[in-house]
């Protein structure tokens, strides 16, 4: 399929490759020149990534860039066709998205919201979770492109409904992150040992995808950016904010968002979101260091 594909950072920069190696015609922008995807044409503007595709897949970081990229100045607004397919895999708000759809639909176009879960290692080897929202023509007609960088597609229901379902997982990772980081701190304070600690973890009904992946990783003190942490406080705002309009509280999410604002503030926020436990650490005057036993 001839696809445009708009934003090249840690995610989109491997699924945008995994759509050349599967043999499709791509056409790739990024907003700050230099990037570029082996075997892709580079564009110079949105709007010039989109002409003439049939599929014009996004994966920007928040809800003003997509907005940005769609309706700026060259953006892909110009170039909508009859029948073309706007897929967006950035994790933006479902309200912004219903609207955004509108706009693209009014020029006879498709839209279809597919945020993913499978963070950087998910991107780079084609095995990512696309969370989508749309109409099943639609989905049905974007499946080679799903197949090439991802494993599995969840129909969550109509536009906008991706997105949301979205935002609800991203704030369950963030509490799980946050239960392990407290409990290894409060665990290292006590005088336990974080590489013993994290196998019990496991063997455990404590145990949870989201503390084995990062587990290792935090015990060598490696907070390279996976998931940078300004994202997942961008994701956390976006589920406060819907909550918000839903008249749902979550208060638990709310006192994370603060540790969240802190870390930000203390100019951790290109760090992964494990990062975090830094804070904590702080706070708690320990360092949460170890060998995996
Ligand atoms: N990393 C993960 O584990 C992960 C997992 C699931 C979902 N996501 C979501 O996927 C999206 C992308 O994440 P990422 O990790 O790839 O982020 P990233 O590495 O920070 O890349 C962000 C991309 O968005 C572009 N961008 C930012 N602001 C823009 C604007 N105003 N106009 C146009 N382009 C703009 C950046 O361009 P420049 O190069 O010019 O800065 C870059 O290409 C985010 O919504 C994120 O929440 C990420």
């Amino acid at each position: 399929m001839r696809v445009g594909f708009l934003g090249l950072g840690i995610m989109g920069g491997p699924m945008a490759s995994n759509l050349v190696k599967a043999g499709h015609e791509v056409v790739v922008w990024n907003r700050t020149p230099g990037k570029q995807v082996e075997g892709a044409r580079s564009a110079s503007s949105p709007a010039e990534a989109a002409q003439g595709a049939e599929v014009v897949w996004m994966c920007v970081a928040d809800t003003h860039a997509v907005e940005q990229v769609l309706f700026g100045a060259n953006g892909v607004e110009q170039s909508l066709s009859e029948g073309m397919i706007v897929a967006d895999s950035s994790t933006i708000s479902p309200a912004a998205t219903a609207k955004f759809a509108e706009r693209v639909k009014a020029r006879g176009a498709r839209y279809v919201d597919a945020p993913v879960t499978g963070s950087k290692a998910g991107a780079q080897s084609g095995t990512l979770v696309f969370i989508v929202g749309g109409e099943e023509r639609d989905i049905e007609r974007l499946k080679p492109l799903f197949a090439a960088m991802g494993k599995k597609i969840f129909r969550m229901g109509n536009t906008g409904k991706g997105q949301a379902a979205k935002i609800a997982m991203n704030l369950q990772i963030a509490l799980i992150y946050e239960g392990f980081a407290e409990g290894i701190t409060l665990a290292a304070k006590l005088g336990v040992d974080p590489g013993t600690l994290v196998p019990l973890i496991n063997a455990t009904m404590v145990h949870s995808g989201v503390v084995e992946y990062k587990a290792p990783a935090v015990l060598n003190r490696d907070f390279t950016p996976n998931f940078p942490l300004r994202l997942m406080h961008k994701d956390i705002r976006l589920a406060l904010e819907a909550a918000k309009e839903a008249r749902v509280k979550l208060p638990a999410l709310e006192t994370v968002e603060e540790v969240y604002e802190v870390a930000a503030e203390d100019g951790d926020g290109n760090l992964d979101f494990a990062a975090t436990l830094t804070l904590l650490e702080k706070w708690a005057g320990v360092e949460v260091k170890g060998v995996l036993v």
